[in-house]
């Protein structure tokens, strides 16, 4: 019975807290790191719409060549617009004070952003900008609440409007609540929604590899150190048998 209580709080519990919580529920991102193509695509999307107001400080051009599997050269022809030298951090030319004048918060450097917000997050945040008029920019971000940035991927994505559901508690005057429940598309852009889908999944996957460039070569180091402590394991225990093997 103890343990029926036990196994009850522990598993349902945190259904309960996760149910409760509210807000506009992630999408798992779908991301595979070792999809070079994909890297590719992402760093490009970065470069071409991010990067007029988001740096990533401790990114340098050359090191991101290198993993991500692309030359020195092709870097610098395709995604070096700033007239960069290969071999430095991948800075904007934004000024500070005026980018905090132009949008209220200056856009923060991404380097660290998958990690400190998690891929899920970022997966859904650049899927959410929707329109509205009480906003400065005229739209508004599922994830984020009165997010201070512009819908800066409508060319691809296209404009979408807010599909909210309507609660009513019981009882006459107890207020509604509107609960936002998904989007409508109002307007195509160039992109059909799956591709959109699949191209923030590249982009996400970008966001995660310059957030932590190691994790590339770490998954690969990874199966060869479990290899070896296979290997080992098999050693040591011919090792002890033939130690033991007198003292019986
Ligand atoms: C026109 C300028 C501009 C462009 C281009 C832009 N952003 Fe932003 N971004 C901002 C500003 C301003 C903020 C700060 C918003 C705030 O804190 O209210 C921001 C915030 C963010 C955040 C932080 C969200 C959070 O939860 O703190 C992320 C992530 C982000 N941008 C991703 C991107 C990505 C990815 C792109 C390229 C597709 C991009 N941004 C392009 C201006 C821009």
């Amino acid at each position: 019975m103890k343990k029926t209580i036990v196994a009850f709080v522990l598993l349902v519990l945190p259904a309960l807290s996760l149910a409760s919580e509210e807000g506009y529920p992630l999408q798992r991102a779908p991301l595979d790191l070792h999809n070079k193509a994909s890297l590719q695509k992402g760093a490009k999307l970065f470069v071409n719409y991010c990067m007029g107001c988001h740096s990533l400080e401790h990114q340098r051009y050359n090191r991101l060549a290198r993993d991500i599997g692309l030359t020195d050269e092709q870097v610098k022809q395709n995604l070096i617009f700033t007239g960069a030298k290969v071999g430095e951090l991948m800075k904007n030319a934004m000024p500070k004070a005026d980018a905090k004048q132009w949008f209220g918060v200056p856009p923060p450097d991404l380097t660290l952003i998958a990690r400190s917000r998690g891929v899920d997050y970022l997966f859904t945040y650049l899927q959410t900008f929707y329109l509205d008029p009480t906003r400065p920019f005229g739209v508004n971000n599922a994830v984020f609440p009165n997010a201070g940035m512009p819908h800066v991927l409508w060319e691809l994505q296209g404009w979408q409007k807010p599909v909210y559901e309507v609660h009513k508690a019981k009882g006459k005057d107890s207020p509604e609540t509107k609960v936002l429940k998904g989007f409508e598309l109002v307007q195509p852009g160039s992109m059909s929604p799956p591709e959109f889908r699949e191209a923030m999944a590249d982009l996400v996957g970008f966001l995660s590899y310059a957030g932590e460039p190691g994790q590339l070569d770490r998954q690969r180091i990874g199966i060869w150190v479990v290899l070896f402590l296979a290997l080992a394991s098999v050693i040591f225990y011919l090792l002890k048998k033939e130690y033991w093997k007198d003292v019986h």
